[in-house]
């Protein structure tokens, strides 16, 4: 059975460069932890990432700075995936942790440690794609991306890795960027309720042929909202169904990501590529 049949294709393919995928990806950032705060077990996180995969999931978000305590999701996906064969892994660097799990921002010189530590804990010889994160915690990046990208850049024609983008940026930022190298994505935190001043960013990548990833489609808001409920009744879907639908309704350009250590909620997550919003759940929604 090829790809295309499988739940996730529902949404349609984007091209992340020289790389298709499924629009509806993976995030790993929530494998390792349950939502009280307690470490998954991780049996249950490969049988996430391997039951993703059934559903034809052949996108993954990664980074070596997501880990808790003795887990990590760059292991979990090397145990799960490797060989990966058609699977693309987009990881990220510039934020760091050290050994305490205190973060830290890499400096230009320390960015092609962090690629080396990707290509070790994923047992790979390149990376397929790789953001370049900027600011700190949720705050959007300010200044020049320059430098930092500058030497991915570098390591792009080195050949340590394939494709690039850029995370938690605004409009300026991918400007300067394509100054430097192509980028394939923008992901930045986005969603029905969330960052809608990105709007425009989300327009700019249409126009230019870039993916737009955005994180927490679901965590953001997730309070129950009337309306989101609302148009998940019409469905017989979830809030967080409703939310990803929203999301993938932004342009064909645009991925979905969610992340979870729980197979109810990946299938589910999956399911939503297939749900399509009327004209009156986009009014509803507002
Ligand atoms: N570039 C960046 O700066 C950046 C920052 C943050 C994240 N990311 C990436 O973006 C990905 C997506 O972000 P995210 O994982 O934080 O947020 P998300 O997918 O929006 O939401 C995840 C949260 O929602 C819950 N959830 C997921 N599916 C659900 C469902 N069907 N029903 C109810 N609850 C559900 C998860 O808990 P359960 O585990 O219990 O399902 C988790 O608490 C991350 O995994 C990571 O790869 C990138």
């Amino acid at each position: 059975m090829t790809t295309n049949t499988l739940p996730a294709a529902a949404a349609g393919t984007w091209k992340l460069g020289s790389f298709e995928v499924n629009r509806l990806g993976f995030g790993a950032m929530r494998l390792m932890s349950t939502s009280d705060g307690g470490i998954r077990a991780r049996e249950t996180s490969l049988a996430v990432l391997r039951r993703a995969v059934e559903l034809g999931v052949n996108h993954f978000d990664t980074a070596a700075f997501y880990f808790d305590g003795p887990r990590s999701a760059n292991e979990l996906l090397n145990t799960a995936l490797a060989p990966y064969d058609d699977l693309v892994i987009t990881t990220k660097v510039g934020p760091g942790r050290d050994f305490e799990g205190t973060f830290y921002t890499a400096r230009p010189e320390q960015l092609r440690a962090q690629v080396e530590q990707n290509l070790r804990e994923l047992g790979l010889d390149h990376l397929d794609v790789v953001n370049y994160r900027i600011g700190q915690a949720l705050d959007r990046g300010t200044g020049s991306l320059a430098d930092g990208f500058g030497v991915l850049a570098e390591l792009r024609e080195q050949g340590l890795i394939r494709e690039l983008g850029i995370s938690n940026v605004g409009p300026e930022h991918l400007t300067e960027a394509l100054e430097i190298a192509p980028v394939v994505c923008v992901q930045n935190q986005y969603g029905l309720t969330a960052r809608r001043e990105d709007d425009e960013l989300v327009r700019m990548c249409a126009e230019r042929g870039i993916a737009f990833v955005p994180f927490f489609a679901v965590a953001s808001g997730t309070g129950e909202d009337a309306r989101v409920a609302e148009v998940a009744r019409r469905h017989d879907a979830t809030p967080a169904q409703v939310r990803l639908a929203w999301t993938l309704h932004q342009g064909p350009h645009v991925l979905a990501i969610p992340g979870t250590g729980d197979v109810g909620h990946l299938e589910q997550n999956v399911a939503a590529a297939a749900l399509e919003l009327t004209a009156e759940d986009l009014r509803t929604l507002g």
